[in-house]
């Protein structure tokens, strides 16, 4: 073991895992908690698990954080095992509990630590590269989203207040640049201007889900193509990760983003802005995607802002950057000077791609057909079929995959 290794020894002694671990790596991708995966002779078989030290600055409460995981994780795998799916321990991530039967093991110096089943055979990219795979992405957040339509209980703790609050973002803003501390609001003059001119555009969702047309869902909030793992051999979405931010809000947030970093082939920092723009070829297979899911669930009131929350939630990060920009850079990480202001500009310019293509995409999402709400509630379900058709039904199966395999 190359990594931390006595730490990592310790660590994986505090998991209900029955097996000693050989060795252990750190994973590259991932950029808010550490994660290593571990390596275990599990009864003459090697087995992994992913080992994960959760970011204590990001996440100020990871009992929290974790007390939403294992719900949302329990209530999917529920859905799975109801819908008689395969793979289930690929499609969903399983908490692994400590000894003493805690989802996450404290180590008395400020470090929480968690670990689930590993994954085999699925792969993560940074960016997408296909419309195939922005047509995958769609489809992971939507099915995620409408596996937790009716999560039942009290309501998912709030693990970062206010984090859609368009708003209370734009406000911020102004306050920033009345400040003007670090005497930069001259710079960022047009950007400025640009923000203020698109003021209203902060109001609408919020509007919509306090007058009650838009109803609250449970979002992933950080549906980055790096957190859905797709399968090595089909390319297809098997399992969502990196459910953290898992909280109450509008399933156009969620959508959004993803429009925001799927549709314009550059990166979010991108200087030559002339290469900055949304590929209308990419949102359609994004929002087939989603809607190939989602569209079960979601009303006509959220299907007409699918188009505009992808302008939303570009103009929200816009301003995020360029509130950091004029406020001394202290929430995003810089690596030059102007970073914030480069990474605001490309925002912007997203924004008016999207704009000028707004009704485009918009009249394409009104086309696409959309499933019928299909599955009754998950109790009815789970009562009809009784588990030996189940188990029959899996035997069948598997004799089947045998035959196929000679
Ligand atoms: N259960 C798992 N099995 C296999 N790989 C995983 C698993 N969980 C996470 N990963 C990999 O680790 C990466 C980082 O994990 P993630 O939870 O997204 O952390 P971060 O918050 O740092 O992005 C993921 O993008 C994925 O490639
Ligand atoms: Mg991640």
């Amino acid at each position: 073991m190359a990594y931390q290794e006595k730490e990592l020894q310790h660590i994986s002694r505090q998991f209900q895992i029955y097996g000693e671990i050989l060795h252990a790596e750190t994973f590259k991708i991932g950029h808010i908690n550490e994660t290593y995966s571990a390596t275990y002779d599990q009864g003459g078989t090697r087995v992994r698990y992913i080992h994960q030290k959760i970011n204590k600055h990001v996440f100020k409460e990871p009992p929290a954080v974790m007390k939403n995981v294992v719900r949302v994780t329990r209530h999917i795998r529920q859905k799975l095992e109801a819908g008689d799916r395969e793979d289930i321990t690929r499609r969903s991530l399983v908490v692994i509990p400590t000894r003493d039967g805690q989802p996450f093991y404290f180590n008395g110096d400020g470090e929480y630590w968690r670990t689930f089943i590993f994954v085999e055979g699925v792969q993560t990219f940074e960016a997408v590269q296909t419309p195939k795979q922005a047509f995958e992405a769609g489809r992971a957040f939507g099915e995620f989203q409408h596996h937790l339509v009716d999560l039942g209980g009290e309501r998912l703790l709030e693990t970062i207040p206010d984090f859609h609050n368009t708003r209370k973002r734009f406000a911020s803003l102004m306050e920033a640049v009345e400040k003007d501390h670090f005497s930069r609001a001259k710079e960022a003059k047009p950007e400025i201007e640009f923000a203020m001119k698109h003021e209203a555009l902060a109001s609408v969702i919020l509007d919509g889900m306090e007058k009650g047309r838009i109803p609250e869902r449970i979002t992933h909030n950080d549906t980055k193509f790096n957190n859905v793992m797709l399968d090595v051999r089909t390319g297809k979405a098997m399992c969502v990760v990196d459910l953290d931010t898992v909280m109450h809000g509008c399933a156009l947030y969620d959508f959004g983003d993803m429009v925001r970093t799927t549709t314009s082939p550059t990166l979010e920092d991108e200087r030559d802005l002339s290469k900055v723009k949304m590929q209308l070829s990419m949102f359609k297979k994004l929002s087939e995607g989603y809607l190939s899911t989602a569209g079960q669930f979601l009303t006509k009131a959220e299907k007409d802002l699918i188009a505009f929350s992808g302008k939303l939630i570009t103009f929200e990060i816009g301003i995020r950057f360029l509130t950091d920009f004029l406020s001394g850079d202290t929430y995003f990480r810089i690596h030059r000077p102007g970073h914030n202001l480069d990474r605001c500009r490309t925002q912007f310019k997203l924004v008016e791609s999207i704009e000028r293509q707004e009704a485009a995409m918009q009249k394409f999402v009104g086309s696409i057909q959309c499933p019928s709400p299909s599955e009754p509630p998950l109790n009815d379900r789970a009562a009809i079929r009784p588990i030996a058709t189940l188990q029959a039904r899996r035997r069948g199966r598997d004799l089947a995959r045998l035959d196929g395999d000679r």
